[in-house]
């Protein structure tokens, strides 16, 4: 839960620091190139920013920019970041660099006589990564570009990751910068639909991101006051759900707000598909699950239902002052790391302390809501449905 954590962060002085500048332990690299991969979220422009200027400032490292994530590693695309490109940033949502979540180097899709195909083209980026001259490739992405960054470590790149994502759903970190920012995005929207499914005695379903984990949909869902709050990892009754609603109707509330995970699924049932991306690491796009509990409650109900899809909203914009905290400590850590040839790891939040994990612990799997977490006790106290029969 993020506010929680929020008041007591503080940066570990315990763990790899980096080497002081003109000593022995200069530096071992000279060049470094950064990509950002992966859907983009608020704070990597932050974290690009914390990064280079130490590097450049503390280490007189040379940064360079691959440009849109993968995709610019495959076709030598990049360019030397120096102070000016870096300046002014810290506020701006996306990335200067551009990303892109389908490249993938080790399963390049592309057309040969004619036929789709797909090829490893790793060597060719390890190639391009010596012709530049970098000693160390840092990743700032989730999942798919955290395992992309492990095979090139593999290959013997010195690597050094830093976790995003709105969905916060990767397991070697508490928190990942991006989804504070989303959260509060989330909540400004339910709450904006909370007076107009007042005003017309509507049930307003909220449809929002977060594949397979429903972090961002339980703390915004909690933090906007929604009723009904469906997340993949409590499968809904939608029997339950409309008892719910009409419940409300009785006690003379006649209105609801339904907060739903793109990857809610009923009991027994599936997650809603919207469409398939073949050439990315993750092909699965979900999307859809709002409008069909939007019809189905009206259709069991006779109230009125209406869906939101907040969709990319949730990623854009300036980030929280929260997460230009832990992106600035994150891309300060990772410049550490790479000052001091602390190669094949991931800067992660642990309890109040940033800290470094490796690369294979950090993409072991994806981390879910767990369903002892207090938030979950506090919502149903207070009355919200999980769509779930309580024992
Ligand atoms: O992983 C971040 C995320 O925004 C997910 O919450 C969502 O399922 C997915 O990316 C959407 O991807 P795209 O940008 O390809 O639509």
């Amino acid at each position: 839960m993020a506010p929680k954590r929020k008041a007591e962060r503080k940066s570990s002085k315990s763990g790899s620091t980096g080497p002081t500048p003109g000593s022995s332990d200069a530096p071992v690299v000279r060049r470094v190139a950064v990509l950002t991969g992966g859907g983009d979220c608020p704070g990597l422009n932050a974290v690009i920013r914390a990064l280079c200027k130490t590097l450049i400032n503390k280490y007189e490292v040379d940064c360079y920019g691959v440009e849109d994530g993968f995709h610019g590693l495959i076709y030598r695309r990049s360019h030397q970041l120096d102070m000016p490109q870096l300046s002014g940033i810290l506020t701006l949502g996306g990335t200067i660099l551009g990303s892109s979540n389908k490249d993938n180097p080790f399963q390049h899709h592309m057309t040969i006589n004619g036929k789709d195909q797909v090829v490893d083209v790793s060597d060719e980026c390890i190639d391009y990564i010596n012709m530049m001259g970098w000693g160390c490739l840092v990743t700032i992405g989730g999942d798919g570009t955290l395992t992309m960054a492990r095979q090139f470590a593999e290959k013997g790149i010195n690597v050094v990751a830093i976790p995003k994502t709105i969905d916060n759903d990767l397991s070697a970190t508490d928190y990942t910068f991006g989804f504070h920012t989303a959260v509060q995005t989330a909540v400004e929207a339910i709450d904006r639909l909370h007076t107009t499914a007042m005003s017309h005695h509507r049930v307003q379903v909220v449809e929002m991101m977060g594949r397979y984990a429903g972090h961002l949909t339980l703390e915004a869902g909690i933090a906007g006051g929604g009723d009904i709050i469906l997340i993949p990892e409590i499968p809904y009754d939608l029997d339950i759900i409309c008892e719910a609603v009409r419940q409300r109707s009785r006690r003379g509330k006649r209105f609801s707000i339904v907060v739903v995970a793109e990857g809610a699924k009923p009991v027994g049932g599936d997650m809603v598909v919207a469409k398939i991306i073949k050439d990315s690491p993750d092909p699965l796009r979900l999307g859809g699950i709002g409008q069909l509990i939007a019809d189905q409650i009206c259709r069991r109900t006779g109230l009125e239902a209406r869906a939101t899809v907040l969709g990319h909203l949730q990623r854009g914009g300036t980030p929280t002052a929260w997460d230009r905290l832990l992106s600035t400590e994150f891309g300060f850590k990772a410049a550490e790391l790479v000052a001091a040839g602390n190669f094949g790891r991931m800067v992660a939040q642990h309890g109040n302390k940033v800290v470094d994990v490796s690369l294979e612990e950090a993409v072991q799997k994806i981390k879910q809501v767990d369903l002892n977490d207090p938030l979950i006790d506090a919502a149903r106290a207070v009355g919200t449905c999980f769509g779930d029969r309580l024992p």
